[in-house]
């Protein structure tokens, strides 16, 4: 789910796209191949014994799309409570991408200030006025999103970490999605440092604060609980077509190969299932902020 009028915003912008007959849509190419860049034929040979094709041939908007992508991204967006989940070769991609190409020059994009270097680089792409609120200070927030509110044309987007890289803190989710509703403003979460650590199979804290429907645009990162390496964005149909119409490194780039899919998909049932190591990260956590507390 999503705030309703980004949701209107990103459908007229796709409506339009439609319009001027440039739509465009993922589909498997399952013919003899004029399109992809597998030029010596190479793609379809496991590197190794018993491991699956080695190359998708092409970016998924023309040849690099298949079924079991598909399947992936819909079983990834199942278990985080989203209706789609698109992938991406990393986290830095999936970031910059989305925060360079979801704004427009009359819409604003307010960002806490210890947000992650591949966020800052997205919304430096972006052409939306930009602003930035103190680390996890409410008061900041509120403040800058009244000015806004009254001063901006446009969609007004936060953009924050659930967990922060940095110094390893909680985001106040609950205060921050109230502060979005109030003001009409559409929340984006970094999750990168949250799924595996929270939630009751490693859901996210989104999910177990059960604030999907709150939060427009979620991006988890296969790189860090996960164990492997990839990511994806979380968010409705209407996001999902935006960005395979718009996002950049999403539409220019090669496609995960058969391996690689195959991989991460082995990689997400090894986490999911990782409850002995969740629970022990949870112990050892908890006995290191009681250490802190103490000393403080
Ligand atoms: C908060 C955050 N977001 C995104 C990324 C980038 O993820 P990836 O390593 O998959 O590019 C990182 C990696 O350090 C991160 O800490």
């Amino acid at each position: 789910m999503m705030n309703k009028s980004i949701e209107q915003k990103l459908h007229a912008t796709l409506e339009q796209r439609k319009k001027d007959g440039n739509f465009r849509k993922i589909t498997s190419v399952n013919s003899i191949d004029f399109c992809s860049n597998d030029y010596l034929g190479l793609t379809q040979l496991p590197l190794a014994p018993n491991r699956a094709a080695s190359g998708s041939t092409g970016s998924r908007l023309i040849s690099g799309h298949s079924q079991e992508l598909a399947n992936l991204e819909k079983d990834i967006a199942k278990f985080h409570g989203y209706e789609t989940a698109l992938l991406f070769s990393s986290g830095y991609a999936a970031n910059s991408g989305l925060l360079a190409c979801i704004a427009g020059s009359e819409d604003a994009i307010l960002s806490d200030t210890l947000i992650h270097a591949s966020l800052i680089d997205g919304i430096r792409l972006s052409y939306a006025h930009k602003e930035r609120f103190a680390h996890n200070d409410m008061r900041a927030l509120k403040a800058k999103l009244e000015h806004l509110a009254s001063t901006i044309n446009g969609q007004i987007y936060v953009v924050i970490e659930s967990i922060y890289s940095m110094d390893g803190d909680e985001a106040p989710l609950q205060a921050i999605c109230d502060l979005c509703r109030t003001y009409g403003a559409a929340l984006i979460v970094d999750e990168a440092h949250a799924i595996g650590v929270y939630g009751s199979e490693g859901q996210g804290l989104v999910s177990s604060l059960n604030l999907e429907a709150q939060v427009s645009a979620c991006v988890i990162t296969f790189g860090k609980a996960v164990g492997f390496h990839g990511a994806a964005i979380l968010g409705s149909s209407t996001l999902h077509n935006f960005l395979i119409n718009f996002c950049r490194p999403f539409i220019f780039t090669t496609a995960p190969s058969p391996q690689t899919v195959q991989d991460t998909k082995a990689a997400y049932a090894r986490f999911t299932s990782a409850n002995t190591a969740r629970e022990q990260l949870s112990s050892v956590l908890g006995a290191f902020t009681a250490i802190i507390k103490c000393q403080t």
